[in-house]
């Protein structure tokens, strides 16, 4: 059972992710993710380079007028700025709240091919003591759900939410928010509805065990995908469309205890997300018992990997874009965003 105090830690902390209209940065990606990413556009594949692309990332001027809190990975965490300062340190003289991505990743689930399983359980408190030591204050696990011919199997579905609870329960007892990420993959040539039907299943089971666990909702993030259609589907929907499917799939699964919402990108460009934030937020508005917000990587990093491409001479202007895109999806989460916020418009 969580402490009192440790409660209202994790209530607090989350309430503060929350704040003026702000949302999240995930820079966690795992050095092999991070590696292809680089791979893909000729940068160095070195922990060198993982660290400049991350300094230029927390140094980026103004970016905590648009992001509350940044997810790190643990080789980030270990680093330090030029100057000498932890990432941690960096972050927080930011006013930017440190996050720590602390699963270890999805692992093939036995029996269910083309199914997996996120591990990460064994020594999880000592790893979040440490983590919290080093300035974290709260954490991100994500389980992965894929669409296919038979997929996804109560198999896959129910380890993976049993997973997230008892990470969730972990992370609370030690004053941590937990961020809860069931990512419903846009792999695949699925419609949107299957998509929709599929993240509606899966949200069910996390909510179950979330209760069976007793994790207080109060004090945790929900970071879901939206509902896409695959990215091989024939039928791409309006933003209109996917904003409703998205909306209403969570307005029958999340409680309305759960302060915030703040979604994956999972492959959408940057201006496809923010987008489809805005509308959601425009549109149901009144609706929405909960804070609406993002927590993108890709979304928000992409565009400045390009420009900086591990030149160091290209890092001002890689730093605008980051900025840019974080205030395109600060204006989404109020509702606020349009095309003519795009340089190209
Ligand atoms: P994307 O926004 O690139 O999907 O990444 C979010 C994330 O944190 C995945 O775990």
């Amino acid at each position: 059972m969580t402490s009192a105090p440790a409660r209202r830690t994790v209530v607090a902390t989350a309430k503060a992710l929350l704040a003026a209209h702000k949302g999240l940065l995930a820079m966690d990606e795992s050095t092999k993710t991070c590696n292809k990413r680089f791979a893909a556009l000729g940068i160095p594949q070195t922990s060198e380079a993982r660290r400049a692309w991350r300094e230029l990332i927390v140094t980026t001027p103004g970016l905590a007028d648009s992001i509350s809190g940044a997810i790190l990975f643990d080789e980030t965490i270990h680093q330090q700025l030029k100057d000498g300062r932890p990432f941690a340190r960096a972050l927080a003289d930011a006013d930017i709240i440190v996050g720590i991505k602390v699963d270890t990743g999805a692992q093939a689930l036995a029996g269910h091919p083309g199914e997996t399983v996120t591990e990460g359980l064994d020594q999880l408190g000592d790893r979040l003591v440490n983590y919290a030591a080093l300035g974290a204050r709260f954490a991100k696990w994500r389980g992965v759900i894929a669409i296919g011919d038979g997929l996804p199997t109560n198999a896959s579905i129910s380890a993976n939410a049993h997973a997230l609870a008892r990470y969730a329960g972990l992370c609370q007892e030690l004053g941590l928010v937990p961020i809860v990420e069931p990512e419903v993959l846009m792999t695949g040539d699925h419609t949107l509805l299957r998509c929709a039907e599929v993240t509606e299943r899966v949200l069910h089971a996390v909510f179950e065990q979330l209760y069976v666990q007793g994790v207080q909702l109060e004090g945790l993030l929900l970071k879901p995908n939206m509902a896409l259609p695959g990215l091989a589907c024939a039928e791409q929907n309006t933003v209109d469309e996917v904003a409703d499917a998205t909306v209403m799939c969570l307005l029958r699964t999340v409680p309305a205890a759960v302060p915030g919402i703040a979604f994956l990108s999972g492959g959408q460009t940057g201006v496809q997300a923010s987008n489809r934030l805005n509308a959601m937020n425009q549109r149901f508005k009144k609706r929405m018992p909960w804070a609406l917000t993002f927590s993108f990587s890709r979304a928000i990093q992409y565009p400045a990997l390009d420009i900086w491409h591990g030149d160091s001479g290209k890092a001002q202007q890689a730093q605008h874009a980051l900025q840019h895109r974080a205030a395109c999806n600060r204006a989404a989460r109020g509702g606020e965003y349009s095309a003519a916020m795009e340089p190209t418009a």
